[in-house]
């Protein structure tokens, strides 16, 4: 059995799985690559290393074990069929007060922020694995219940089908206020 846990920065991956790591095994993909050095240069846009796909699948592919958890941002290039894919998703507004707490530069805010409004990483997953892919809103609940309620999907105690998209669920005030925000971030020079 092998569940992908997936997010853009700041949605809760590494906080969920460190309370699943008491009951299956989990391979946090992030380790594996800093360890490996399985990245090719960093991309001064996103803020963030750009891995070499072809390598870590690879390496990923040694990793699998009977019943495994794989955490990263976005697996849709794994080669591995997952038995699901759990997506995490927070809302825009929150997620950019997440981002902003931990001093990423403005640009860096800017790109996860928009990512996760428009929904490119659900939109990846689920080209390639249709509906296996669930969103999970990790907003409102506590790392911990959101781990309970992810261990339920992943024994099959629960099947939600949920698809989140912040452009239809967002008010519409809001959702051009916090546009406007991260417009903003585009014309000022980033914080070092
Ligand atoms: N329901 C929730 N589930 C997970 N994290 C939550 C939740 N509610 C609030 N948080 C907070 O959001 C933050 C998520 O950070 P975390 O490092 O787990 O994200 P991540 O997805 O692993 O990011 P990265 O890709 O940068 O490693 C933490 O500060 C956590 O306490
Ligand atoms: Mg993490």
């Amino acid at each position: 059995m092998t569940f992908f846990i997936c997010g853009v920065p700041g949605t809760g991956k590494t906080s969920i799985v460190s309370f699943l790591k008491k009951d299956f095994p989990v391979i946090e993909l992030g380790n594996v690559i800093k360890e490996k050095r399985l990245y090719t240069y960093f991309d001064e846009r996103t803020g963030s290393f750009v891995i070499n796909e072809k390598e870590v699948d690879r390496v990923a592919r040694g990793l699998y074990g009977e019943s495994v958890i794989i955490e990263w941002i976005d697996l849709s290039f794994l080669s591995e069929q997952p038995n699901g894919v759990i997506l995490l998703r927070t809302n825009p507004i929150v997620l950019k007060k997440r981002l902003e707490s931990r001093n990423y530069p403005d640009s860096k805010v800017r790109e996860n922020v928009m990512a996760e409004l428009l929904g490119v990483i659900r939109k990846n997953l689920s080209d390639k694995w249709h509906d296996k892919v669930i969103d999970f809103d990790t907003t409102a609940t506590s790392p911990k219940e959101a781990a309970e309620a992810i261990r339920d999907i992943i024994t099959g105690k629960s099947q939600p089908k949920e698809v989140i998209d912040w452009l239809s669920i967002m008010d519409p005030e809001e959702l051009d206020q916090l546009i406007g925000q991260l417009d903003s971030f585009k014309s000022h020079s980033d914080k070092p």
